[in-house]
C-alpha cells in the first residue's frame, strides 16, 4: 500500500481547454513535429460534422492529413486496430489525431504501438509497454466527457474471441496533446452524456478507495466529483449549455489522470467484465455497479475507505457534521443512487438484457482483471459474485 510518505505521480501530455480550441490542432501537431496525420474516428462523429471541424483546424499548421479512418466501433476490438494501422502504414502517417470517445482514443493508442513495433497488437501484450522508439505524436480530441482517455496511460481493446478486454498500460501511451473543446460535445445525446459522466465519476471515486491513493490524485478526484455533481445534470438537461459541457470535460480529464495514477479498482474491473462478456456499455455498467461496489467496500473495509468516503460525501455537498466516517460514506452512497437514477440510467443488470444465470463467468473475468488488485483490498470470487447478484 502506498502512502502520503512515498508515492509516484505521473503527469500526462499537454492539456488545452477552451471553446473552439480544436482550431489549433494543426499548430499543435507542428509544434510536436508531426508531418502526416491520420484522423481516427467513428461514423457518427464524422456524420455530426466534427471531423470537418478538425480538418479546418489543421489549416492552422503546415502538417498534412494522411487519411481518415472512420470505422471505430463502441468497443474497439483487435481487428479494428489492425485495419486502422494498415491505413496508417499505407498512407505513411507519422502522427495521429483521434476524434471521439474512449474507444476511438484507445484505438489510436493501440495503433501508435503498432506504428512503433509493427506486427499484431496481440504480440505486444505486457505488464507495462516500453516502446523501442519514440511514440508518434498523438492529439486526442474527446467528443464525450467520460473516459478521460485523452490523458490516461492505457489502451483498452476488446478481444472478441476471448470475450475479454485487454489493457495495454504505459505512461508512454498518454496522448501528446489533449484538446478539451466543449463545442465538440454539444451534440452528445442526454443518455450518453449521463453514462459517460458516470464513467468519469467512477474514475474519481475509485481513486479515493484505491490502494495507490496519493495527495495529487485526491485533490483532482475530489474536485472532479464536485464538478460532475454540479454540472452533469445541467449538461444532461441542456445539451448545448457550453459551460456545463466544459466543466464535465474538465472533470472527465481529471478522472482520466487519476485513473492513470491509481489504476481503478473493483468497480472498474466488474464493469470491464460485464462489458467484455455481455456488451453492457462501460458507463452504464458503472452506473449500476458504483453504489454496490462502494457499499461492499465500506462494509468490508470500513477502516480503509471510511475517511475517503467522508471526503466523497463532502464533495457531494452532504452535511456530515457529527457523523462517523462510515455513516458519512453511507450517506454518500445513498446520494449517488438518487443522483444516478435522476440521470435515467438503468438501475439493474436485468434491464440491460444480462441473465443472472450467466454471471459466474463475469465474476471470474473480474477476478482475473489486474485492476481488481488496486482496490483497497482485493475481494474473494464469491464476494464478487455476491455484488453481481445484487445488481439484478
Ligand atoms: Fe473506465
Amino acid at each position: 500500500m502506498w502512502s502520503d510518505e512515498w508515492f509516484e505521480f505521473q503527469v500526462p501530455g499537454k492539456i488545452i481547454c477552451g471553446e473552439k480550441c480544436v482550431d489549433t490542432v494543426g499548430l499543435e501537431i507542428d509544434k510536436k513535429g508531426g508531418k502526416r496525420a491520420l484522423i481516427v474516428t467513428d461514423k457518427q462523429v464524422k456524420k455530426a460534422g466534427l471531423v470537418d471541424l478538425v480538418k479546418k483546424g489543421m489549416t492552422s499548421g503546415k502538417s498534412q492529413i494522411a487519411g481518415v479512418f472512420d470505422q471505430v466501433e463502441p468497443d474497439s476490438e483487435i481487428e479494428i486496430v489492425q485495419r486502422c494501422y494498415e491505413l496508417a502504414y499505407k498512407n505513411e502517417a507519422d502522427c495521429i489525431i483521434s476524434v471521439g470517445g474512449g474507444s476511438t482514443i484507445d484505438t489510436a493508442k493501440a495503433v501508435a504501438i503498432l506504428m512503433v513495433e509493427g506486427g499484431h497488437i496481440l504480440d505486444h501484450q505486457c505488464a507495462v509497454y516500453m516502446p523501442r522508439a519514440p511514440m508518434p505524436v498523438h492529439v486526442a480530441i474527446p467528443t464525450t466527457a467520460g473516459t478521460g482517455a485523452e490523458s490516461s496511460f492505457s489502451a483498452v481493446i476488446l478481444d472478441k474471441e476471448q470475450k475479454l478486454k485487454l489493457t495495454y498500460p504505459s505512461p508512454e501511451l498518454a496522448p501528446s496533446v489533449a484538446l478539451l473543446d466543449p463545442y465538440m460535445i454539444r451534440t452528445l445525446p442526454p443518455q450518453l452524456t449521463a453514462s459517460t459522466g458516470i464513467c468519469a465519476l467512477t474514475h474519481c471515486i475509485e481513486a479515493l478507495h484505491s490502494q495507490f491513493r496519493k495527495p495529487f490524485c485526491d485533490s483532482l478526484a475530489i474536485h472532479g466529483i464536485r464538478l460532475i455533481y454540479r454540472y452533469l445534470p445541467v449538461a444532461f438537461q441542456e445539451p448545448t449549455n457550453l459551460e456545463s459541457r466544459r466543466y464535465t470535460l474538465i472533470a472527465a480529464n481529471m478522472g482520466g489522470i487519476v485513473l492513470a495514477n491509481t489504476a481503478g479498482g473493483l468497480i472498474h474491473a466488474l464493469a470491464n467484465a460485464v462489458g467484455g462478456r455481455f456488451g453492457v456499455p462501460h458507463g452504464v455498467a458503472k452506473a449500476i455497479l458504483l453504489p454496490l461496489g462502494m457499499e461492499f467496500n465500506i462494509e468490508k473495509y470500513p477502516d480503509k475507505v471510511g475517511k475517503s468516503y467522508r471526503l466523497i460525501a463532502e464533495a457531494l455537498g452532504i452535511d456530515t457534521r457529527g457523523d462517523s466516517d462510515v455513516t458519512a460514506g453511507k450517506k454518500a452512497i445513498e446520494y449517488l443512487r438518487n443522483f444516478i437514477s435522476g440521470l435515467q440510467l438503468p438501475e439493474s443488470l436485468s434491464k440491460t438484457g444480462v441473465k443472472k444465470v450467466d454471471i459466474a463467468g463475469a465474476a471470474e473475468d473480474a477476478m482475473r482483471d489486474r485492476l481488481m488488485l488496486n482496490n483497497s483490498e482485493a475481494p474473494e470470487l464469491q464476494e464478487l459474485l455476491g455484488i453481481l447478484e445484487k445488481a439484478f
